[in-house]
């Protein structure tokens, strides 16, 4: 069943694998809310090449995320999944938000702060710099009421909300505002090996794999950085590690993070890791397995995505025709 209210989101091809916070962060819930919203989401190949990527590991890559999100459970029929480059508008409204940005608001976006602080900004790419104004393209796109994300994405879509706001005030209404949906319990899954810091796919140490050997991820996970106390408890301040476990126990087993952390009174952390890696590797291996078939057939997912991105389309043209004849950009009679 689909309702009025439409989601849209969307997820970097830039790994082999996501990672366990983009499932809990953001895909968990991406799956329950296309049985209830018009929900959209796409693999953001465009958003990837901010940073160099190999040609190939990138098309395989992109083949390799749209079969985990139907592994996940995204259905393409109730949902529309599609791939970024797949639908021009996005590169076409990307500019036009481009032009509506100032200098000084882009400057202060943290994440193009802490991505070029690591190879120095003579090293980062335009593209890096004003990925997050075609994030506000690829949302206002599709007229988008909500967008589920993680914590990490919450300054990008303030971004969105004021220049949806502006270009309506200049242009007239044109763009639907559209709100967070940032899940607090899961938006914010932490590094395993740096618990002040979230997990990210481009720090491998401290990050579990959904597709990694269910021995890779039982090690990650035992292994995990917790804290020099004994007693678990659930504590995300003083205790982030053991936290961040139990955060993942309880989303896995479908549990209160409270009851779960009582189940452990006394037995200390070692039973606690033992249960969050079983727990993980449950839902990892047939994760993998689906995945596998998937991707035997790359002629579907071709398919499947070709048909996804042609839906999209429809959507993203009328909203790209609306805002070129709002800007004054003459239309063409051919
Ligand atoms: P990306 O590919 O980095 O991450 C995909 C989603 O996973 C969430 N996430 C997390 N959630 C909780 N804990 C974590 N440790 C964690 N790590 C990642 C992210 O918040 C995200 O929701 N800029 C986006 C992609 C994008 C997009 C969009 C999203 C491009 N256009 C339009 C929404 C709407 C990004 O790089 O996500």
């Amino acid at each position: 069943m689909s309702g009025t209210e439409r989601v849209l989101s969307g997820i970097q091809p830039t790994a082999g694998s996501f990672q366990l916070g983009n499932y809990l962060g953001a895909v968990r819930h991406w799956v329950s809310l296309q049985d209830t919203h018009d929900a959209f989401y796409m693999i953001v190949d465009l958003h990837s090449i901010t940073v160099e990527q190999d040609p190939v590991e990138l098309r395989a890559n992109t083949l390799l995320a749209y079969a985990q999100l139907l592994a996940a459970g995204i259905d393409s029929d109730r949902a529309t999944l599609f791939i970024q480059s797949q639908v021009p508008e996005h590169a076409q409204l990307g500019w036009v938000m481009q032009c509506i940005t100032g200098f000084g608001e882009a400057s202060r976006m943290t994440q193009f702060k802490d991505k070029s602080s690591r190879g120095g900004t003579d090293h980062a790419s335009v593209g890096l710099f004003t990925y997050p104004i075609l994030q506000a393209a690829d949302i206002l796109l599709y007229q988008a009421d909500g967008v589920p994300v993680g914590e990490d994405q919450r300054q990008h879509l303030e971004l969105t909300r004021d220049l949806a706001q502006r270009f309506n005030t200049r242009y007239g209404k044109t763009f639907t505002v559209p709100k967070p949906l940032i899940v607090k319990d899961t938006a914010k899954i932490l590094d395993l090996q740096d618990p002040t810091s979230k997990m990210s796919k481009s720090l491998p140490t401290g990050a579990v794999f959904l597709l990694d050997e269910p021995r890779v991820i039982t090690k990650k996970l035992k292994s995990a950085v917790t804290d020099s106390e004994t007693e678990v408890r659930f504590d995300p301040v003083n205790k982030p590690g053991v936290s961040n476990l139990l955060t993942i126990l309880a989303t896995f087993t479908d549990r209160d993070v409270e009851q779960v952390a009582a189940d452990y009174d006394g037995r200390g952390y070692g039973a606690l890791k033992g249960d969050t890696a079983e727990a993980v590797v449950e839902f990892a291996g047939p994760f993998a397995e689906r995945v596998r078939e998937l991707e035997s057939d790359p002629a579907e997912l071709h398919r499947l995505m070709s048909a996804g991105s042609a839906k999209a389309r429809v959507i993203a043209a009328q909203t790209l025709a609306l805002t070129y004849d709002q800007l004054g950009l003459v239309a063409a009679e051919f």
